[in-house]
């Protein structure tokens, strides 16, 4: 059963039945001013921050995403009304029309009932805090028309703590006034706490205070003033708050018409120059062509065409839009993350770097920096941390939200607790996307800047990641594997002073980028010492870790050995084993064991289950994994971000049909006709589906922001089509099924383009035996030719 379809051409994901079983999200606005909003315009929106600066109410983890954005419609006539998105009227869908398109940074809502065809498109242009919902609405009748629209949201106390708890204060702190057609709020005692909300048109009405507007008794789905056709004009101070602005107009037959409304940030005077502006609708199409460009900007730079119309959508578009949302919005926004954790995940953020280099060059580089800037001197990351805390260009000064109610920096003993806090990987993911950054952008002079310790003190970027190598070189134990520490990318193995084989994998992954880096810039000294230490890191893992058939994940204080042929439950696990392969620890045949054994354990037709069977009893040794629901998030689901390194691990190994069933397993494209099952977006990766061992085994559940976006990204871009920058060129390595003919890349690469042709005329899956560049052959990948220049290159397999 399908809700919808992708509507390539347009960029778009086009939902027609928009009653799906849960919210489908899109995101709004790249910069400053953001929404979270869904198929039914539910959903919220701040500026900067959502923890500390919301502006619209969300009630989180309520059975709706409410309240929404959303215009009402009402036939003055008749008194009937309804609203554009179908929430939160929610009219009976058999007698009306609707549709949910949502693009690249807006969503446009679509509805055909009782002969008005009506669009709601919101947007947020590139560089202005302004969020405009431009309204179309057409009388498809015989008849002239009288009707009024109706904006409506609802205003945040500006904190997420502050609309969820103890109203003793806040109930009476906020105010609302209207003058000249615009709605000013406020929250009394912050000096920058304003919002404003207009219109382009002179209004019929208005209303600001929500429960004046909504009527006692009532709510979104049939609000009083609605219903009898007039707002109240209600404002003042204390009590919830609203914009509402009506409109009342006469459409003869046939004719259209076109308003907008616009949520501003700011003081009233704020609005003039964005109404001024956007009351020409001309502005509006330019706003919207600005945003498509943006995208379009950085979609270019990969795009690809292939046997496989689902990788393609998901490449082309919605793959690395969902990577960028990822960085750009780090885990702190969505309908499940609500807002109330800002800041940055030490792991998910140097992962999610690592996909968007060729697309988003200076986004990477910022939260490189901020992550550097987050490592302590001992040489790991604060788990989760604000970058404001040790940004040099706000040190002394308090938070940068512009709330005064902005959390103080704290002092550096209450940020830095010890190793205690520490998870064994955190900061070797950093050491792989420095490396990644450099390998796309040539950057190498990054390596000498200084930054800043999180303890104090400072050190080159260089000397940094020496240092979180040093750590994990450090931090093992009885067997020369990595400690597990509080944990490992898996949040629930909670090893402790135990070992974490996956970190150990990880470490050589990390020493191996390293050590090639060091050598293109001529550090063979600490290439040599660091070779070492790999060397070391390898034979620890080959002799301590391998358990006839895969690879273990782990070892427990006590010395138990996780993930044993002998073990019930737990025993075989993915991330282990396809990290052993993909870090180069695992020679060929223990490699191809391994990740036989992780197709004949893990695989599912939705993609590799983290572990199998999954945990039942709980183990404190091994950790909270144990306590969690069999075949869900950490015990045995189909948790997604992990897949990726196994196609890696396959592509490694030469197996392209291999990995490439494992690709098209978790592809939500592939499970648009299975939304009955499935559940959530096909356009997203989910953070995980659940497992066998549940008895809705296939759900996916938590859209967006999960760390599968950028590694499904880089795996299939990298690995699996094999076209992958180096310190001084572009390899193509692609590893295809070998019913793949052929293949086309178009790939920008430090300033000039490379339209990549791969012909696979022997039908294998791996190995290109004639490389051209401009028609001449080139040896080993092809060197980065001029910025600006276009370039054919030919790849022939065989
Ligand atoms: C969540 C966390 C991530 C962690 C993963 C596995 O996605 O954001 O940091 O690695 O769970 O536990």
């Amino acid at each position: 059963m399908r809700y919808g379809y992708f509507d390539n051409q347009n960029r778009e994901y086009i939902v027609d039945r928009v009653d799906t079983p849960v919210s489908w999200t899109n995101y709004i606005g790249v910069n400053d001013m953001c929404a979270v909003l869904n198929q039914t315009a539910g959903g919220y929106s701040f500026y900067q921050s959502p923890q500390y600066h919301r502006i619209t109410r969300f009630r989180p983890n309520a059975p709706m995403e409410s309240p929404g954005h959303c215009v009402y419609l009402r036939d003055d006539d008749t008194g009937k009304y309804w609203s554009i998105s179908w929430q939160p009227v929610g009219m009976d869908l058999n007698r009306a029309k609707y549709t949910c398109r949502h693009g690249l940074s807006y969503s446009k809502f679509l509805c055909d009932y009782q002969k008005i065809r009506a669009a709601q498109t919101i947007l947020i242009p590139l560089n202005e805090p302004v969020e405009i919902w431009d309204v179309v609405l057409e009388n498809d009748s015989e008849r002239p028309r009288r009707l009024s629209v109706f904006s409506y949201l609802e205003f945040s106390f500006h904190q997420i703590d502050m609309d969820n708890q103890n109203f003793q204060m806040s109930l009476y702190a906020a105010g609302s006034d209207y003058e000249d057609g615009v709605i000013e709020y406020d929250l009394h005692y912050e000096e920058q706490g304003y919002q404003w909300f207009a219109s382009s048109f002179e209004p019929d009405g208005f209303d600001c205070l929500r429960d004046r507007f909504l009527g006692s008794y009532r709510d979104e789905r049939n609000p009083q003033a609605v219903e009898r056709g007039e707002c109240f004009g209600s404002c003042g101070t204390t009590g919830n708050h609203c914009a509402v602005l009506q409109k009342k107009l006469t459409l003869s037959p046939g004719e259209k018409t076109r308003v907008a409304f616009f949520l501003g940030e700011g003081k009233r005077a704020a609005a003039a120059p964005y109404r001024k502006k956007y009351a020409n609708p001309e502005n509006i199409d330019r706003a919207f062509a600005d945003l498509a460009k943006f995208w379009d900007d950085k979609l270019t730079r990969f795009q690809v065409q292939t046997p496989n119309p689902g990788m393609d959508t998901s490449l082309n578009i919605w793959n690395l839009y969902q990577a960028e949302v990822n960085i750009m919005f780090s885990r702190f926004a969505s309908f499940i993350e609500v807002g109330g954790r800002t800041g940055l995940g030490f792991r998910d953020t140097s992962q999610d770097a690592m996909a968007v280099p060729h697309s988003n060059p200076q986004k990477c580089r910022q939260r490189l920096m901020q992550l550097l800037r987050g490592l302590t001197s001992e040489g790991y990351g604060l788990h989760l941390f604000q970058p404001e805390w040790f940004d040099p260009e706000r040190k002394g000064e308090r938070q940068s939200f512009q709330s005064p109610t902005m959390i103080p920096t704290p002092d550096r003993s209450e940020i830095v607790h010890g190793i205690k806090d520490a998870c064994s990987d955190d900061a070797l993911w950093l050491v792989g996307s420095i490396v990644e950054y450099i390998k796309e952008t040539g950057e190498i002079s990054l390596l000498n800047e200084t930054v800043s310790y999180a303890d104090g003190g400072d050190g080159t970027v260089y000397e940094h990641m020496k240092r979180i190598l040093d750590f994990s070189g450090r931090e093992i134990g009885p067997d020369g594997i990595c400690k597990g520490l509080r944990a490992d990318w898996n949040d629930c193995l909670n090893l402790g002073g135990g070992e974490s084989a996956m970190v150990s994998f990880l470490h050589f992954w990390a020493l191996d980028g390293f050590i090639q880096l060091s050598r293109f810039v001529g550090k063979t000294q600490e290439a040599e010492t660091y070779a070492v230490m790999a060397k070391a890191v390898k034979d620890a893992c080959n002799d301590h870790l391998w358990d006839g058939k895969w690879y273990i994940r782990g070892i427990t204080e006590s010395g138990r050995k996780i993930g044993t042929c002998s073990d019930r439950e737990g025993k075989v696990h993915l991330e282990s084993n396809a990290w052993a392969v993909f870090s180069g620890v695992a020679d060929g045949e223990r490699g191809m064991l391994a990740m036989d054994s992780v197709d004949r354990y893990l695989y599912t037709p939705y993609g590799l289950m983290l572990n199998a069977p999954s945990y039942t009893k709980p183990d404190d040794e091994i950790g909270f994994v144990t306590r969690v629901y069999p075949g869900v998030k950490e015990n045995g689901s189909i948790f997604s971000h992990p897949n990726p390194w196994a196609w890696c691990a396959e592509a490694r190994l030469g197996r392209g049909d291999r990995a490439m069933k494992f690709y098209n397993a978790l592809l939500p494209y592939d499970q648009n006709e299975k939304i009955e099952i499935r559940q959530s977006e096909p356009y997203s990766y989910c953070q995980f589906v659940m497992g066998k061992d549940h008895p809705a085994f296939g759900r996916a559940r938590h859209p967006f922001m999960t760390g599968s976006a950028g590694w499904a990204y880089y795996a299939a871009t990298h690995y699996l089509l094999g076209v992958r920058p180096d310190f001084d060129r572009l390899t193509i390595d692609p590893c295809i099924p070998k019913d793949w003919a052929e293949f086309d890349v178009v790939r920008a690469w430090r300033g000039a383009v490379y339209e990549i042709h791969v012909e696979n005329p022997d039908h294998v899956c791996k190995g290109v035996k004639r490389l051209e560049l401009d028609g001449s052959a080139v040896a080993d990948g092809i060197p980065a030719q001029q910025a600006g220049s276009r370039h054919k290159v030919l790849a022939v397999l065989g």
